[in-house]
């Protein structure tokens, strides 16, 4: 079995998947709430926290899985991109790990990762496929002919989805990080209550920088109580605009490129409106659409291993080439 391992943002992730995709073993441990106070990601303190959590999940992992170290074939970890000094723990314990058992090591691109979601059973997806990566750090339209990789049609301008969810969820006072939050209020709000424009820019990009700052307008000019009355209107409208633009821009490269098969993946792949809105979708199950390892682990069965000691000088990597 592979050993997949991911530290790239503020979870701290091991899972255990076989060679034709069975997860055996899938545990997160979330810091959001050791960050929610600081209303966003503190890079030093998630470096220290996966220090700190690293061994006791792994060990999880290999429980869940009715497993040990014998049984671990292959160790995939993410090496970026992300938080530098977060990856650098988790690539560490990865190093360590591969070395002392003399096993050989995948290095796994995270949004590679977020693909190859999609290939474990129950029901793996078999490329040609659109898939809509949409995170906290990315929005991509990516193309997809084979498991080991994909082509990059459209990215984002400016913020991610998943940052203008977390960033309208603070502006609504729901805490961070919002995203769920905030799907969770829209429920209960009238999302044709107002109109928030998104951006439409050239080619298959997203951009989202102005619909947040459509937002901010309104609520800076409600008094807290009418804020508080108005605040599932806001946050169903709001979610409306952000979900419209993204299936849009989907459908359209998916028409422009001949692609019959369209996927969703990435942490706003969990969005209710979403999910229904692109319903004959292939989507994520929802406990792999935020950050994990199993999809570290999935990845890995399509990437080349490198053998055990050549990896020892692998770096990590902030921001993609
Ligand atoms: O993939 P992910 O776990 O981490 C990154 O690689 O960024 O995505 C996290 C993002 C956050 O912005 C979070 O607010 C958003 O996914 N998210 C959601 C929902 N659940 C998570 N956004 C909208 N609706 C949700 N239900
Ligand atoms: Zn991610």
């Amino acid at each position: 079995m592979i050993l997949g391992i991911e530290t790239s943002c503020d979870e701290t992730a091991a899972a255990l998947v076989t060679r034709d995709g069975d997860v055996l073993a899938n545990v997160v441990s979330s810091q959001a709430e050791l960050h929610a106070r600081y209303g966003g990601v503190v890079p030093e303190v998630a470096s220290r926290r996966h220090l700190e959590l690293a061994a006791p999940v792994l060990a999880e992992a290999l429980e869940q899985a009715g497993a040990t170290l014998d049984d671990v074939e292959t160790v995939a970890v993410t090496h970026g991109p992300g938080l530098i000094g977060a990856l650098l723990v988790g690539l560490s314990a990865a190093k360590a790990l591969a070395w002392s058992r003399r096993l050989p090591l995948v290095p796994v691109d995270h949004l590679h990762g977020h693909v190859a979601s999609l290939y474990v059973k129950p029901e793996p997806l078999e490329p040609p496929f659109l898939c809509l990566l949409a995170s906290g750090g990315h929005t991509l339209l990516l193309d997809v002919e084979t498991h080991a990789g994909y082509e990059v049609v459209g990215t984002t301008l400016d913020d991610a989805a998943g940052e203008a969810f977390d960033k309208g969820a603070r502006l609504l006072g729901l805490g961070y990080p919002g995203g769920a939050a905030l799907d969770r209020v829209a429920r209960d709000g009238d999302p044709e209550a107002y109109a928030f424009p998104v951006a439409r820019v050239p080619g298959f990009d997203f951009s989202f920088s102005g619909v947040k700052t459509a937002l901010l307008y309104d609520v800076r000019d409600l008094p807290a109580d009418e804020l508080a009355r108005r605040r599932a209107d806001l946050a169903a409208s709001y979610q409306r605009a952000i979900v419209r633009a993204l299936v849009e821009r989907t459908r359209a490269a998916a028409a422009e490129l001949g692609t019959r098969r369209i996927a969703v993946v990435g942490g706003v792949a969990a969005n209710s409106e979403l999910r229904h809105a692109l319903g004959d979708a292939a989507l994520a199950p929802l406990e792999l659409c935020t950050d994990n390892a199993a999809m570290i682990a999935s990845a890995a069965r399509y990437a080349p291993p490198i053998p055990f000691p050549e990896y020892l000088a692998l770096d990590a990597y902030a921001t993609a080439a």
